[in-house]
């Protein structure tokens, strides 16, 4: 049984008089221990999923419907101070910028306690210490940061703190959403192996989001190609990123340098991403595809099996057809 599994989301921001459909009707399921990688361009509605299924976008301005099931639960369903007791210990989320949510004046020791007494109010301040050291340890962080403010960090350094402060209640889920974008590559490079060791050593099962396609190719086995709101392929790593079945993937994938093989020249995908307050009647990414149809243009195509775990949502397959 999948662990999340994601059914039909719809995800509408509403600005003024207009809607953006930032998500439109993404399924995915997410099987215990997989790495999941969730990859698009910027805009294309990676975050608002993430912070969506969650509940933490603004109820005011946002409407989410479909289902978020969680070990048989729907997320989507429990009140925020019902999901509030999920996060951190069943789920937890590490963000591009979480370590600016550290306050500046407490020591990282300090700050990292509190969270855990939040969650724990019965524990003492020694259970908390110990775990808190303890889980400084796992990400590799010198003992003084336990003693140090923010400020004394260097960003690396930072981010490695908000993955501790995630990993404190042992989550189940843990979702990366860019959370070392930010980082220079060696930094970057290092952290990303800390958390594939972190995920044997505690079963975790991993969303990574981000726009670089070479993270999730080094650290996870699945993927899941999203453009303009839209899951466009997903399926195993090994198959996608080898011979990607959508021309977006396709695209996506000459947009980056092959480490390995013959110098190839880097291609973009011309064009902009559409704009999401007009829901799209066909395909959202005809606009910019070189294969597009009429019938693309038209019809919304429909996600269909092209492999085992594997789908693609394409009139033309394979791109020539
Ligand atoms: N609060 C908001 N109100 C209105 N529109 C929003 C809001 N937040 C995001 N959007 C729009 O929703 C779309 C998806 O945004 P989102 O942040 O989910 O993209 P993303 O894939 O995470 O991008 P990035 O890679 O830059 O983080 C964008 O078009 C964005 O402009
Ligand atoms: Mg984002």
């Amino acid at each position: 049984m999948a662990l999340l599994d994601l059914k039909h989301i719809n995800i509408t921001y509403h600005v003024g008089p207009k809607n953006v459909y930032a998500v439109q009707d993404a399924n995915l399921a997410i099987e215990p221990q997989d790495a999941v990688g969730i990859v698009g361009e910027s805009g294309s509605g990676k975050s608002t999923l993430a912070m969506g299924i969650l509940q933490l976008l603004p109820d005011r301005v946002t409407t989410i419907e479909g289902e978020a099931i969680f070990e048989g639960v729907d997320l989507l369903k429990l009140s925020r101070e019902e999901l509030n007791k999920r996060r951190w210990t069943d789920i937890s989320v590490v963000f591009q910028k979480s370590m600016n949510a550290l306050s500046p004046v407490h020591r990282i020791g300090k700050q990292m306690e509190d969270v855990y007494r939040i969650h724990r109010p019965q524990a003492d301040k020694n259970e908390a210490q110990s775990r808190v050291i303890e889980m400084l340890k796992v990400v590799n962080l010198p003992e003084r940061v336990y003693r140090s403010f923010p400020h004394e960090l260097s960003g690396g350094m930072m981010q490695r703190v908000s993955i501790a402060l995630s990993l404190l209640f042992n989550p189940k889920l843990l979702v990366l959403d860019e959370a070392t974008t930010a980082l220079d590559v060696v930094t970057q490079g290092q952290i990303l192996k800390e958390i594939m060791a972190l995920q044997d050593q505690f079963n975790l099962t991993r969303i990574m989001i981000t726009h670089d396609v070479s993270v999730v190719a080094s650290t996870c086995n699945k993927i899941a190609v999203m453009y303009a709101g839209r899951m466009l392929e997903m399926g195993y790593v090994k198959d996608v990123l080898v011979k990607p079945k959508h021309p977006y993937t396709q695209g996506l994938l000459k947009s980056f340098p092959s480490f390995t093989g013959a110098k190839e020249e880097l291609r973009g995908i011309p064009g902009a991403l559409p704009d999401l307050s007009v829901y799209p009647t066909g395909c959202v990414f005809a606009p910019r595809c070189p294969y597009a149809t009429e019938k693309c243009r038209g019809e919304l195509p429909a996600m269909q099996s092209v492999g085992e775990c594997w789908h693609a949502a394409c009139h033309m397959l394979g791109g020539e057809g």
